[in-house]
Parts: C-alpha cells; structure tokens; sequence
C-alpha cells in the first residue's frame, strides 16, 4: 500500500477554499487528491498520471468521495495542453510528488526493485518504448558510466558499467536479478555490509528509463503559468537532483531584481511575480519518519503567484 509523503503539510499549504481548482500532477494511488478532493465540495480536480494502473485503482477510490474531477493519463508534462483543451486557463493550486509508488516498486513484474526477481522493465508509462532492457543492453560503456554517476552518485560506476558491458557481450541481461548479481560483483566486499549495492544503480536506471529528471522544470514552468495570483504550486522530491532543479527554478522566479535589491520600499513594478512560501524546504517530522521508511528523503517546496 502506498503512504502518501507530507499529506497535512501538503493540504494545510494549498489554502484550499470550497470552490478551489486543483492539480494533482502526479495522482499515484490518490493519496494527496482524495484528501483533497474532500475539501473542495464545489471546486474542481484535474489530476495526471501516465500509469494505468494507478489510474485504474484511484479512480474507482476518487468515485467514493466525489464526482468533481477528471483524471487524465499523460505525463505531467503535458499538463498545460491539456488543461487548455478542456478550456482550463488557471488554477488555484498544483501538486507534484515526484518519483514511483510503492506499489510500482512492489509489483514485481514492473522491474523497479533489486529484490525481485523480474523482467527488467521500469517503465512508469507501458507505453514507452523505452525500457531498462534496453538501457542495459544498448547504451554505451560510457553512457552507462554517466548515468550511474550523474543520477546514481555510485562511486563504482565506472566498473559497474564495464561489468555490465562484458556480460552482455556473452548473452543479453534480461533480469533484475541478473543485474543486481553484476553490481554486487562489481562493488568491494566492505561496501556491500553497508547496504545494498544496487540500490542507487537500480535508481539512475529508472531516472533514464522515465526522463525523470528532463520533465521536471518545463512541467514547473507549466504549473506556475496557470497559477492565479494567490495560487500556489508545491513539489515533493525524493532525489537532490530533483530538489536542486526545484530550488533553481524557485530562486530564478522569486529573484529580486538587482537594481532594486536593499531598497526599503521596493517599487510594484520591480517585484518579482511569485514568493516563497516557506525559506527552506519542508522535511517530514519524526513520527511520519517512524511510521513511513519512504518519507526520509522527501523535501517540499512551495511557491506562491503574488501578481
Ligand atoms: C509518489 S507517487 C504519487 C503518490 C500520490 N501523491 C499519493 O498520495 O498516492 C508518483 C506517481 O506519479 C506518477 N508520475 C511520476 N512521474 C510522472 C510524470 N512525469 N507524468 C505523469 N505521472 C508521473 C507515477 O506513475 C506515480 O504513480
């Protein structure tokens, strides 16, 4: 079962009225937009996911609550295209909690987990044609080595990717099981008490799998251009990568024009279009630490449109 990450802090922060317009970038299995979808009796909730399979159990939960929203399998990316399609131009919130669920990465047949034993798959959307398989077995050498490095932060990487290169050369790595064997043989014997060594490799493969990364700033530029002044976009991140590009975006949207900086009345004019709504980003305290494995990485970000 998925435990949805910083849901009261997630729903306090929307300021969410009766009649609120939500999007729920990344439904999952409903978790944020139910809690949601109770609190906007007379609004509206669009929410995106590119699985069918979290589409197909949310919605049938979404039912039990409401019948105001509309769920629309797409990439987050998208988002704007569609919305307008639907005559939509502006909201009064945006939602993204980035990443896979921990029913993704409990089936086992869909190849996320280095614990089970299945086709290497990892693909978010079905759809795509795009898979691990094919990352493992097509991407050079030093591709490999890249993504392990850029997206794992694996300090083997180099060795990992050339391990991988020369099993395949004997007979194409098929398995999550196989794969994980070559990462354990890859890495010394100290690193593997620590934890396991696939863990962060198994990571970066999803990341390339799914453009995890490349999506997540032209989604963000999307949410804040919908947004009404008063309306807020949050983003909860699992990766530092997805956090910096967060963080980034929000400086850059937020910056006080140097000219200006120091004032004590800065003009109208000069003012940036959005504020932070909190300086630093929010963690997960200790009980949902406690209660929630998967919430110990997570940060939320907030943004606010003020003109
Ligand atoms: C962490 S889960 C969301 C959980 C949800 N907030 C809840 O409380 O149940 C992330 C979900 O977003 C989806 N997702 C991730 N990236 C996406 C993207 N670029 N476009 C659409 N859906 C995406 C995944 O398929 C997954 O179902």
């Amino acid at each position: 079962m998925h435990i949805s990450v910083l849901k009261e802090e997630v729903v306090q922060n929307l300021n969410l009225k009766e009649n609120s317009v939500i999007v729920d970038a990344t439904l999952g299995y409903g978790g944020h937009s139910s809690s949601i979808l109770k609190r906007i009796k007379k609004g509206f909730l669009f929410a995106f996911d590119q699985d069918s399979e979290a589409i197909k159990y949310s919605t049938n939960f979404l039912k039990t609550i409401g019948t105001n929203f509309t769920i629309i399998k797409s990439n987050f990316i998208n988002m704007e295209k569609h919305l307008t399609e639907l005559g939509i131009k502006e909201v009064d919130g945006v939602i993204f909690d980035l990443g896979v669920s921990s029913p993704q990465l409990d089936e086992d047949e869909r190849g996320f987990s280095f614990h089970k034993n299945a086709r290497l798959d990892m693909r978010m959307d079905k759809e795509n044609s795009l898979d691990a398989e094919k990352v493992i077995n097509t991407y050079s050498e030093e591709d490999l080595t890249r993504i392990f490095i850029e997206y794992g932060e694996d300090k083997y990487s180099k060795n990992i990717a050339k391990n991988i290169v020369q099993k395949r050369q004997e007979h194409p790595i098929k398995t999550t099981m196989e794969l994980a064997e070559i990462i354990k043989n890859s890495v010394p014997e100290k690193e593997k008490r620590k934890k396991h060594p696939a863990r962060q490799i198994f990571q970066a493969i999803r990341i390339e799998v799914n453009h995890e990364l490349d999506v997540i700033r032209p989604a963000l530029e999307s949410a804040c251009h919908l947004l009404k002044v008063g309306g807020r976009v949050e983003v909860i991140t699992f990766h530092s990568l997805e956090d910096r590009i967060v963080k980034k975006y929000f400086q850059e949207l937020t910056k006080i024009d140097e000219k200006v900086k120091g004032l004590p009345n800065i003009p109208e004019e000069y003012l940036p279009n959005f504020k932070l709504v909190h300086r630093k980003a929010i963690l997960p305290g200790t009980e949902e630490l406690e209660n929630n494995h998967r919430s110990r990485s997570a940060k939320l970000r907030i943004i606010e449109r003020i003109k």
